[in-house]
Protein backbone atom coordinates (compact mmCIF):
# COMPACT_ATOMS: atom_id res chain seq x y z
CA UNK A 1 0.00 0.00 0.00
CA UNK A 2 1.24 3.35 -0.69
CA UNK A 3 0.05 6.67 1.63
CA UNK A 4 0.81 9.65 0.25
CA UNK A 5 0.41 12.44 2.98
CA UNK A 6 0.58 16.44 1.77
CA UNK A 7 0.48 19.43 2.98
CA UNK A 8 1.45 23.05 4.14
CA UNK A 9 4.51 23.56 6.97
CA UNK A 10 3.44 22.68 10.26
CA UNK A 11 0.36 21.07 9.15
CA UNK A 12 0.50 18.20 11.29
CA UNK A 13 1.21 15.66 8.06
CA UNK A 14 5.17 14.84 9.54
CA UNK A 15 3.50 13.30 12.60
CA UNK A 16 0.56 12.16 11.14
CA UNK A 17 2.97 10.32 8.12
CA UNK A 18 5.15 8.78 10.64
CA UNK A 19 2.07 7.57 12.88
CA UNK A 20 0.62 5.83 10.19
CA UNK A 21 4.06 4.08 8.63
CA UNK A 22 4.37 3.19 12.11
CA UNK A 23 0.67 1.81 11.98
CA UNK A 24 0.02 -0.42 9.24
CA UNK A 25 4.46 -1.35 9.17
CA UNK A 26 5.49 0.52 6.29
CA UNK A 27 8.50 2.74 5.85
CA UNK A 28 8.29 6.17 5.61
CA UNK A 29 10.42 8.86 3.70
CA UNK A 30 9.82 12.22 4.73
CA UNK A 31 10.48 14.69 1.63
CA UNK A 32 11.03 17.87 2.71
CA UNK A 33 14.21 16.74 4.58
CA UNK A 34 15.68 15.66 1.24
CA UNK A 35 14.93 19.34 0.04
CA UNK A 36 16.41 20.74 3.00
CA UNK A 37 18.97 18.96 3.08
CA UNK A 38 19.79 20.60 -1.05
CA UNK A 39 19.10 24.30 1.02
CA UNK A 40 21.47 23.77 3.41
CA UNK A 41 24.21 22.47 1.08
CA UNK A 42 23.95 25.06 -1.01
CA UNK A 43 24.80 27.45 1.34
CA UNK A 44 27.45 25.61 2.78
CA UNK A 45 29.04 25.66 -0.51
CA UNK A 46 28.42 29.15 -0.69
CA UNK A 47 25.83 28.96 -3.23
CA UNK A 48 22.52 30.82 -4.44
CA UNK A 49 18.95 29.00 -3.77
CA UNK A 50 17.60 30.81 -6.48
CA UNK A 51 20.55 30.33 -8.59
CA UNK A 52 19.05 26.92 -10.94
CA UNK A 53 22.71 26.01 -11.40
CA UNK A 54 24.23 26.13 -7.92
CA UNK A 55 21.14 24.76 -6.51
CA UNK A 56 21.62 21.87 -8.65
CA UNK A 57 24.78 21.46 -7.97
CA UNK A 58 23.87 21.05 -4.02
CA UNK A 59 21.59 17.88 -5.16
CA UNK A 60 24.48 16.10 -4.47
CA UNK A 61 24.70 16.70 -0.84
CA UNK A 62 26.15 13.53 1.42
CA UNK A 63 24.09 11.18 2.95
CA UNK A 64 25.38 12.14 6.14
CA UNK A 65 23.51 15.75 5.84
CA UNK A 66 20.09 14.07 6.36
CA UNK A 67 20.92 13.91 9.68
CA UNK A 68 21.97 16.96 10.59
CA UNK A 69 19.75 18.60 13.44
CA UNK A 70 20.23 21.72 11.48
CA UNK A 71 17.66 20.51 8.88
CA UNK A 72 14.98 21.34 10.96
CA UNK A 73 15.85 24.55 11.59
CA UNK A 74 13.03 27.95 10.15
CA UNK A 75 16.37 28.82 8.26
CA UNK A 76 16.81 25.53 6.40
CA UNK A 77 12.97 25.37 5.87
CA UNK A 78 13.00 28.81 3.76
CA UNK A 79 16.34 27.57 1.87
CA UNK A 80 14.07 24.46 0.92
CA UNK A 81 11.11 26.50 -0.24
CA UNK A 82 13.54 28.56 -2.49
CA UNK A 83 15.83 25.56 -3.84
CA UNK A 84 12.25 23.50 -4.58
CA UNK A 85 10.85 25.85 -6.90
CA UNK A 86 13.46 24.63 -9.72
CA UNK A 87 12.23 22.25 -11.94
CA UNK A 88 15.91 20.83 -12.25
CA UNK A 89 16.37 20.41 -8.48
CA UNK A 90 12.80 18.63 -8.60
CA UNK A 91 14.03 16.32 -10.93
CA UNK A 92 16.86 15.44 -9.60
CA UNK A 93 14.86 14.28 -6.53
CA UNK A 94 12.44 12.67 -8.06
CA UNK A 95 13.88 8.74 -8.95
CA UNK A 96 15.12 9.05 -5.29
CA UNK A 97 11.58 9.37 -4.49
CA UNK A 98 9.95 7.40 -6.70
CA UNK A 99 11.88 3.98 -6.15
CA UNK A 100 10.98 4.95 -2.48
CA UNK A 101 6.90 4.63 -3.45
CA UNK A 102 6.96 1.77 -5.40
CA UNK A 103 9.63 -0.81 -3.48
CA UNK A 104 7.48 -3.78 -2.72
CA UNK A 105 5.44 -4.22 -0.10
CA UNK A 106 4.18 -0.26 -0.12
CA UNK A 107 5.70 3.11 1.71
CA UNK A 108 4.39 6.43 3.37
CA UNK A 109 5.82 9.49 2.02
CA UNK A 110 5.14 12.70 3.29
CA UNK A 111 5.59 16.33 1.20
CA UNK A 112 3.99 18.49 -1.16
CA UNK A 113 3.70 16.94 -4.62
CA UNK A 114 3.17 13.20 -3.34
CA UNK A 115 -0.10 12.42 -4.67
CA UNK A 116 0.14 14.83 -7.77
CA UNK A 117 3.67 14.10 -9.22
CA UNK A 118 5.71 11.19 -7.20
CA UNK A 119 2.97 8.67 -6.63
CA UNK A 120 -0.54 9.75 -8.28
CA UNK A 121 -0.96 5.77 -8.38
CA UNK A 122 -1.15 5.66 -4.08
CA UNK A 123 -3.62 3.71 -2.99
CA UNK A 124 -4.08 6.49 -0.11
CA UNK A 125 -3.70 10.35 -1.02
CA UNK A 126 -4.05 12.56 2.39
CA UNK A 127 -4.24 16.22 1.79
CA UNK A 128 -3.60 17.79 5.93
CA UNK A 129 -4.07 21.53 6.48
CA UNK A 130 -4.51 23.59 9.24
CA UNK A 131 -5.05 27.56 9.63
CA UNK A 132 -2.04 29.71 9.71
CA UNK A 133 -3.14 30.69 12.99
CA UNK A 134 -2.54 27.17 14.23
CA UNK A 135 -0.06 25.92 12.10
CA UNK A 136 2.45 28.59 13.70
CA UNK A 137 1.57 28.05 17.04
CA UNK A 138 2.55 24.73 16.83
CA UNK A 139 5.63 25.61 14.85
CA UNK A 140 6.57 28.34 17.67
CA UNK A 141 5.77 24.98 20.71
CA UNK A 142 8.36 23.24 18.39
CA UNK A 143 10.92 25.70 18.12
CA UNK A 144 10.76 26.77 22.20
CA UNK A 145 11.16 23.35 22.79
CA UNK A 146 14.60 23.21 21.06
CA UNK A 147 15.69 26.04 22.82
CA UNK A 148 15.70 28.16 19.57
CA UNK A 149 15.24 32.58 19.87
CA UNK A 150 11.99 32.99 18.07
CA UNK A 151 8.95 35.13 18.38
CA UNK A 152 5.44 33.98 16.87
CA UNK A 153 5.28 36.90 14.39
CA UNK A 154 8.36 35.69 12.80
CA UNK A 155 7.12 32.51 12.33
CA UNK A 156 3.86 33.47 11.20
CA UNK A 157 5.21 35.64 8.45
CA UNK A 158 7.80 32.92 7.23
CA UNK A 159 5.01 30.02 6.93
CA UNK A 160 2.86 33.07 4.56
CA UNK A 161 5.98 33.37 2.81
CA UNK A 162 6.66 29.65 2.48
CA UNK A 163 2.86 28.81 1.36
CA UNK A 164 2.69 31.58 -1.20
CA UNK A 165 5.97 30.50 -2.68
CA UNK A 166 5.13 26.70 -2.58
CA UNK A 167 1.30 27.71 -3.88
CA UNK A 168 2.31 29.65 -6.70
CA UNK A 169 5.83 28.02 -8.08
CA UNK A 170 5.00 26.58 -11.47
CA UNK A 171 6.48 23.31 -11.09
CA UNK A 172 4.57 21.02 -8.86
CA UNK A 173 3.01 23.63 -6.58
CA UNK A 174 1.03 22.31 -3.46
CA UNK A 175 -2.64 21.23 -4.29
CA UNK A 176 -4.61 19.25 -3.23
CA UNK A 177 -4.35 16.30 -5.81
CA UNK A 178 -7.68 14.15 -7.29
CA UNK A 179 -8.58 11.87 -5.03
CA UNK A 180 -7.11 13.15 -2.22
CA UNK A 181 -9.44 13.73 1.24
CA UNK A 182 -8.65 16.36 3.17
CA UNK A 183 -7.77 16.29 6.77
CA UNK A 184 -7.99 19.79 8.60
CA UNK A 185 -6.21 19.36 11.90
CA UNK A 186 -6.75 22.84 12.98
CA UNK A 187 -8.88 21.90 16.07
CA UNK A 188 -7.25 18.49 16.98
CA UNK A 189 -4.37 17.29 18.95
CA UNK A 190 -1.70 15.31 17.86
CA UNK A 191 -3.68 11.76 18.73
CA UNK A 192 -6.61 13.01 17.51
CA UNK A 193 -5.55 13.86 14.31
CA UNK A 194 -3.33 10.20 14.26
CA UNK A 195 -6.81 8.53 15.21
CA UNK A 196 -8.71 10.91 12.22
CA UNK A 197 -5.73 9.66 9.24
CA UNK A 198 -6.23 5.99 10.23
CA UNK A 199 -9.70 6.32 10.11
CA UNK A 200 -9.52 7.92 6.81
CA UNK A 201 -7.15 4.78 5.38
CA UNK A 202 -9.02 2.41 6.62
CA UNK A 203 -12.34 3.71 4.80
CA UNK A 204 -10.52 3.95 1.71
CA UNK A 205 -9.19 0.47 2.13
CA UNK A 206 -12.46 -0.85 3.19
O1 LIG B 1 7.88 19.78 4.69
P1 LIG B 1 9.03 20.70 4.94
O2 LIG B 1 8.67 21.94 5.71
O3 LIG B 1 10.22 19.99 5.52
O4 LIG B 1 9.49 21.18 3.48
C1 LIG B 1 10.41 22.23 3.30
C2 LIG B 1 10.19 22.84 1.93
O5 LIG B 1 10.59 21.90 0.93
C3 LIG B 1 8.75 23.19 1.60
O6 LIG B 1 8.41 24.50 2.00
C4 LIG B 1 8.68 23.03 0.10
O7 LIG B 1 9.04 24.22 -0.55
C5 LIG B 1 9.73 22.00 -0.21
N1 LIG B 1 9.16 20.68 -0.52
C6 LIG B 1 8.72 20.45 -1.81
N2 LIG B 1 8.24 19.23 -2.16
C7 LIG B 1 8.19 18.24 -1.26
C8 LIG B 1 8.61 18.45 0.07
C9 LIG B 1 9.09 19.70 0.42
O8 LIG B 1 8.76 21.36 -2.63
N3 LIG B 1 7.74 17.04 -1.64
Amino acid sequence: MIIAVDGPTASGKGTIAKALAAHYGLPHLDTGLLYRAVGRQCLLDGGDPDDPVAALAACAFPEALLADPELRSEASGGLASRVSVHPAVRRALYERQRAFATQPGGAVLDGRDIASVIAPDADVKLFVTASTAARAQRRYAEMQAQGRAITLDAITADLAARDARDAARKDAPLVVAEGAVVLDTSALNRDGAIAAAIALVDARNA
